[in-house]
């Protein structure tokens, strides 16, 4: 499956990393991956085709490198190298110049590009929705792992739907986060019955996403709170703070904390304190490996719009019909993709 990228950040250096760190494993034995094979295309299965970047330590260089220039700090595995290892191209500095766009696209179009994966900083909403023009132009499946819209911007997703291109967005759902270790828990309150009084979420960490959201955390928080509110109805008692602080020596690692404070039986308190743990990066690449199959299973297809099995693997996914029907409706045909093994 061939795979173009927008910025070659520590989600880039985690995915790439990973699918060659899995190829060198026996075939059986995946940890850490919750699919193997989703829409009858393996993990091992994808290659990289196109990259862009800015940073002038990253442009021009063989992806395999440019992926562990600074800042970039996701650990090393010690993989041989990529053995698909296109260079890296410089991408759309200016949105606004149309001609930026119109060379992205075409580098799309020669590079027989399935997928177009934006990852940037969070923040940059006229970039994100540039290089969604690009990628419509030139008729590529779009995955956003940002909070900037792409997906959501309502005319140029329904372009994209009638010309059956998927796009897959907005902002990942981490593979293993604090919103949906948070919303697990609020929403066991919720069904036991007890009073939600207050509850806060505090993320800490040490690479450049941390660094970036203490600047542009807007988007971010209100997708969090969206991410939440796929789980309970009311947030209002919630405080998200996507990045309380920036921890340098914890690198690509993040620690959430998490406190929640109710009321039960005869407004008794009760507590509960959460404490986290990932590698952030390994956590985005968990499930973006999943977000672009499913994006190139739609393409292959024909199926234009929002492909509904990518739908609890987003904090902002497009909401096709009721949300009662469409998180099991997407659960199911998650299922459905991970049962195909044609
Ligand atoms: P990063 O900061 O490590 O990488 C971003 C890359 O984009 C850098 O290489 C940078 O040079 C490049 N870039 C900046 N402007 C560019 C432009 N105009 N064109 C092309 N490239 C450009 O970030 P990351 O950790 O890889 O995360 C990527 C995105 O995913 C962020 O927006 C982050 O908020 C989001 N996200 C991450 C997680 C997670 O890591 N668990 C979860 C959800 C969402
Ligand atoms: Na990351």
């Amino acid at each position: 499956m061939k795979l173009a990228i927008a910025g070659v950040g520590n989600n880039i250096s985690a995915l790439l990393q990973g699918i060659t760190y899995y190829g060198m494993l026996d075939a059986e034995m995946m940890p850490g991956v919750a699919h193997p094979v989703l829409g009858g295309i393996a993990v091992t299965d994808i290659e990289a085709v196109a990259v862009f970047d800015l940073a002038p330590n990253k442009v021009g260089r063989k992806l395999s490198d440019a992926m562990f220039a600074e800042p970039n700090n996701y650990p090393k595995l010690g993989i041989p190298g990529l053995d698909s290892d296109p260079e890296v191209t410089f991408g759309i500095a200016d949105p606004s110049d149309q001609s930026q766009i119109d060379a992205v696209a075409q580098v799309l179009r020669d590079s027989g590009a399935e997928v177009f994966l934006y990852s940037l900083p969070t923040g940059l909403p006229e970039v994100a929705a540039a290089y969604g023009r690009a990628a419509v132009d030139a008729g590529v499946a779009v995955v956003n792992c940002t909070p900037d819209p792409i997906a959501g911007l309502p005319e140029l997703f329904a372009e994209a739907r009638e010309k059956n291109i998927p796009m897959v967005g907005d902002d990942l759902q981490s593979h293993i986060g604090s919103s949906i270790v948070h919303g697990t828990v609020l929403s066991l309150l919720e069904e036991r019955g007890i009073t939600l009084t207050g509850s806060y979420q505090l993320n800490i960490g040490g690479n450049a996403d941390f660094k970036n959201l203490r600047e542009h955390g807007g988007n971010k928080e209100s997708s969090k709170h969206r991410a939440l509110r796929q789980k309970v109805s009311n947030t209002d008692a919630v405080t998200v703070i996507p990045s309380a602080g920036f921890v340098g020596h914890l690198e690509d690692r993040k620690i959430a904390h998490m406190s929640v404070e109710g009321r039960g039986w005869a407004d008794m308190p009760v507590r509960l304190e959460i404490s986290l743990q990932v590698q952030d990066s390994s956590n985005a690449a968990g499930v973006i490996i999943d977000l672009i199959r499913i994006a190139a299973v739609a393409a292959r297809r024909g199926e234009g719009g929002f492909p509904v099995a990518a739908t609890q693997l987003l904090k902002s996914p497009q909401k096709l019909t009721d949300w009662q029907e469409q998180v099991p409706n997407g659960r199911a045909a998650l299922s459905a993709l991970a049962a195909d093994h044609a």
